[in-house]
């Protein structure tokens, strides 16, 4: 089946903090304004870190609570829109930082918001073919590299941080996933470097709005046939952090409680690729997660593209 155990996670957020009083004294918003249609009250934007600082803090957390050695990695995966380099690839920085092992190849996946789950579906599929079992993903952003601070629809919204986890290929670990595209520049896109006089992320809300509830629900719905489960069984639901509003209508749609699914946007923001590694974390963290408990991670962003994954919760390894 190819399927994998998240054996540790971890996660680095920026220390400067950005509240919606703080966003209104720059452009004409409200907090009542951004907490009624987005869930947030607060984000970080990075002042002095970079990209390749936090994932490796987010990196070396997860590879401890998993309890692997850089050396012991055999893959490593960054998911990311927003690198401290065009080239080389953030992962490749990551893999100078931590002194990885050279037959661990590292490269970036940009699947937008839904990047960590391409990345945990990509390693899934390569783990078995690289030199050791091992993988550190990383998922994450520094958003407000590209966010324009004067446009109101965007700069609300995002924000920077970054999740990792480390994951061991395991042939019999249950493990459903799904990945999809639907190829669309018009409705979330950034330009590439030096190559528009606005270089920042366009965003249309509301068409991003209507493809994640078009998309979301039939994704949980498909991912649980293809697991024979029912949605009750599922113990936790860990959407992509991108509005308070699109998780409250997945939820209704697919009729499971608002409880069961995590969110802490209210905190972050919508951190991208981050969102997801760094919801796991806090809950792993909070000792939320039980081993043998059902997680359903689903994602949706820029692509346009969506991706679940379904899988059992098991922690660190007895070695
Ligand atoms: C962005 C989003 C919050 C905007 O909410 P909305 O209800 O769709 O708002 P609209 O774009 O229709 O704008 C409604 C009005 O609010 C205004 N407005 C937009 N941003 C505003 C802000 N930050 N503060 C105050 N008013 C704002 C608009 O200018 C518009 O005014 P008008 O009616 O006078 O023209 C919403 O579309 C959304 O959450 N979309 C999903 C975004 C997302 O998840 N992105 C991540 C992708 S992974």
């Amino acid at each position: 089946m190819n399927g994998l155990h998240i054996l540790g996670t971890g996660r680095a957020l920026p220390a400067n903090i950005v509240t919606n009083d703080d966003l209104a004294l720059r452009v004409e918003t409200s907090d009542e304004w951004i907490v009624s249609r987005t869930g947030i009250r607060e984000r970080r934007f990075a002042t002095h870190e970079t990209l390749t600082q936090l994932a490796v803090e987010a990196a070396r957390a997860a590879l401890e609570r998993a309890g692997v050695s850089p050396q012991e990695l055999g893959l490593c995966l960054t998911a990311t829109v927003s690198p401290d380099c065009a080239t080389p690839s953030q992962a490749c920085l990551i893999h100078q930082a931590l002194h990885l092992p050279e037959d661990c190849p590292a490269f970036d996946l940009s699947a937008g918001c839904t990047g960590f789950l391409y990345a945990m579906e990509t390693s899934a599929a390569l783990l078995p073919r690289m030199a050791r079992p091992y993988a550190l993903l990383v998922g994450g952003e520094l958003l407000s590299r590209i966010t324009d601070m004067d446009d109101r629809s965007t700069c609300i919204i995002f924000g920077d941080g970054v999740g990792a986890a480390v994951v061991k290929a395991d042939p019999d670990a249950p493990w459903f996933a799904r990945l999809g595209a639907r190829g669309c520049r018009e409705v979330l896109w950034a330009p590439g470097p030096g190559q528009a006089e606005h270089p920042y992320l366009h965003m249309n809300g509301q068409e991003v709005f209507k493809f994640a509830l078009e998309t979301v629900p039939k994704l949980a719905r498909e991912l649980l046939d293809q697991a024979g489960l029912d949605k009750d069984q599922v113990d936790w639901y860990v959407p992509h952090q991108a509005n308070h509003r699109i998780v409250e209508s997945v939820a209704k749609r697919l009729k499971v409680p608002l409880d069961r699914f995590y969110e802490n946007i209210e905190r972050y923001g919508n951190t991208s690729a981050g969102t997801i590694p760094i919801a796991l974390d806090e809950m792993a963290e909070r000792g939320l997660l039980k081993p043998g408990q059902w997680i359903m991670c689903l994602g949706f962003g820029a692509g346009l593209t969506w991706g679940g994954a379904l899988f059992q919760w098991q922690a660190r390894e007895e070695r």
